[in-house]
């Protein structure tokens, strides 16, 4: 799905549905994550006027994402509890040029960013179909096609902001990364984990 290498161990979501909690609360705090990462492409970034519209644009989408799993939260007569980490970001972020010019560096966290997406929408995708609890089913129904229009604004933007740079041989390079990454993953009621 949406290039990704290596689907999730379908046993993830009988995880996930044993801890709706925990699941909410990773949840909320991914959308959070989503919303930093778009508002530090604008401040890393503030020359590409169209980039800083459209990063705009996705911040208030994420935080609107956020404050719509808040509710959902607040439904269930639950409490958001504190922030997550979430090391399958952290992995994902180490195969990130370091030490290159800033405008390789953009291509990489552009191509970063709709991975993330891309498995974010993977996961929603699996949870609408799978889930049992009809409500989440929607909800997530939704935040996949929200998120799987993300993965392709960052992509086309990679694209376009590549300059000489081969864009598709670089991204081949972090789907087969993300792969490796995700091997060890699907084994947490965390929306990556
Ligand atoms: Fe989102
Ligand atoms: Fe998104």
């Amino acid at each position: 799905m949406l290039g990704l290498k290596l689907a999730t161990d379908p046993r993830w979501v009988n995880i996930v549905e044993k801890n709706i909690e925990e699941i909410l609360t990773d949840h909320a705090w991914c959308e959070q994550k989503a919303v930093s990462n778009s508002i530090s492409l604008v401040i890393s970034y503030p020359e590409y006027t169209e980039l800083v519209d459209e990063m705009l644009a996705i911040a208030k989408e994420e935080l609107a994402h956020f404050e719509m799993v808040h509710q959902k939260i607040k439904q269930r007569g639950l409490v958001l509890g504190k922030e997550r980490r979430d090391e399958y970001v952290n992995d994902l972020y180490q195969f990130m040029r370091k030490g290159y010019k800033r405008e390789i560096a953009l291509v990489d966290r552009l191509l970063f960013s709709a991975l993330i997406e891309a498995r974010s929408c993977e996961r929603f995708k699996i949870l609408s179909e799978q889930i049992r609890d009809e409500d989440l089913k929607q909800f997530y129904r939704e935040l996949m096609i929200s998120e799987a229009t993300h993965y392709t604004t960052f992509l086309s933007f990679a694209r376009k902001y590549s300059g000489k740079q081969d864009v598709d041989k670089r991204w081949q390079e972090w789907l087969d990364y993300e792969a490796e990454i995700i091997s060890k993953y699907g084994k947490k009621e965390t929306m990556h984990g």
